[in-house]
């Protein structure tokens, strides 16, 4: 019996020792019993106070905003006026700089809203920034689209990067860009794109990403060097960049074209 059990207890001694030898992972040093690499989706999950995050800095909205807040709650009958949690939330997001916990437990007296149901809408939607971001928030969809579509977005992604000095989900030290990668954007005949703050960049290629963020650093000086947002290679909007290759005649049959087009 003794030699049947030998090699399970030499192998529960190996794996005792080694868990010993782990450095020892208490609730104050992490927010989890893991070793593990902190992932981005916990980042996007978890709330820790920081100086510049944390329920005790005041956060009111504008004159100018609780006009709007006012405006926004009227599309709603009073008794679901939570139903206007996103809108709100947005505007604190654009007044703050980022969706910080005052925004949100702001928007959760507005709205007389259990603060947690606030925070769970904030933490689904990625669109709402837990932590502060750059005067430029550069979002460049990486989807199949994107990565297949002209020059492809690997190239983009690593000539945004060589550009800032930055990787992903970083800030530069001056504080004027962050740069992330996202899902799809819904302007995949345009691809590769990026998003920067409100505007969208399209049928971009290294050499003409690295021109927008330098043109975009210049406009912080010069609102003349400001980039004009759409497709860069010169087309209007997403027509075919070949010229019309279809449609090109008459219809046949009994179809009638409209006089006014
Ligand atoms: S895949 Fe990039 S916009 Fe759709």
């Amino acid at each position: 019996m003794a030699s049947k059990l030998t090699p399970f207890l030499r192998t529960a001694a190996r794996s005792a020792s080694r868990a010993s030898a782990r450095p020892l992972i208490t609730q104050q040093s992490s927010r989890a019993f893991t070793i593990s690499a902190r992932k981005q989706s916990d980042v996007l999950m978890v709330h820790r106070n920081t100086s510049d995050n944390n329920p005790n800095i005041p956060f009111k909205f504008t004159e100018e905003n609780e006009k709007i807040i006012t405006e926004v709650l009227k599309r709603y009958p009073p008794q679901y006026k939570k139903a206007a949690v996103m809108p709100l939330l947005d505007l604190g997001q654009r007044q703050h700089g980022f969706t910080s916990i005052s925004v949100m437990n702001e928007v959760a007296r507005i709205l007389e809203m259990p603060p947690q149901r606030v925070y769970e809408v904030a933490s689904f939607y990625t669109m709402y920034n837990r932590t502060p971001v750059g005067k430029f928030h550069v979002q460049a969809c990486t989807t199949t689209p994107c990565q297949l579509g002209g020059c492809g977005s690997d190239v983009i992604v690593q000539a945004i990067k060589e550009h800032l000095g930055i990787k992903q989900g970083e800030t530069t030290k001056d504080g004027l860009f962050t740069f992330i990668e996202v899902e799809c954007l819904g302007a995949c005949v345009n691809a590769p794109m990026v998003q920067i703050n409100d505007e969208y960049y399209e049928d971009l290629t290294p050499e003409t990403i690295k021109s927008l963020l330098t043109a975009l650093k210049e406009s912080v000086t010069d609102a003349s060097k400001a980039p004009k947002p759409g497709p860069v290679s010169g087309r209007e909007t997403c027509e075919n960049s070949a010229g019309l290759t279809n449609l090109t005649s008459e219809p046949w049959g009994t179809e009638t074209t409209r006089e006014d087009l």
